[in-house]
């Protein structure tokens, strides 16, 4: 039997009736037509589906959407305001921190949470909290550079 459920999605009131069994990435996807969450796995280990649930960063293919009721998640959709890029996503752009891009959105949403807690991260520390974001693509050096400098772009801005 379907659940109503009422959230906020990119600052915006959303409420819905969802099956109890749908996943929150599927919601978003699907229901809200958000498709910058990506869907590489399903199964919680490449960290392309993360967006944030009250500001922390999770995987949306590993809760469902029921379990968003009440609260507010924001997705790669709603990172920039006014036009201009989230400071997280211009880093990735200046340093080159993407190639095909499938992984990106997820990378934004997991690197500007944890810059968000810990502005002045070292190298070793961005490797070790990205080890649940994978990307095929690029090697991971220029986006361990894009986070380090996207975090130091967050924080002259605070
Ligand atoms: Fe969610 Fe891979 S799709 S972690
Ligand atoms: Fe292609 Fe990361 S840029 S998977």
């Amino acid at each position: 039997m379907p659940l109503s459920i009422s959230l906020t999605v990119n600052g915006k009131p959303v409420t819905a009736n969802v099956e109890p069994h749908l996943l929150l990435v599927q919601f978003l996807r699907e229901n809200l037509r958000l498709t910058g969450t990506h869907v590489g796995c399903d199964t919680a280990q490449c960290g392309a589906c993360t967006v944030h649930l009250d500001g922390r960063a999770i995987k949306s293919c590993n809760i469902l959407a029921a379990q968003a009721d009440g609260l507010e998640v924001t997705t790669i959709e709603g990172m920039s305001k006014d036009g201009q890029l989230h400071p997280m996503q211009a880093a990735f752009k200046e340093c080159h921190g993407l190639q095909c891009g499938f992984c990106t959105p997820g990378m934004v949403m997991t690197a500007s949470a944890l810059a968000a807690d810990s502005p002045d991260l070292s190298e070793d520390e961005v490797r070790e909290q990205l080890d649940g974001n994978l990307c095929r693509c690029t090697g991971y050096h220029n986006i361990v550079k894009a986070v380090l400098e996207g975090a130091q772009n967050m924080k002259a801005r605070a």
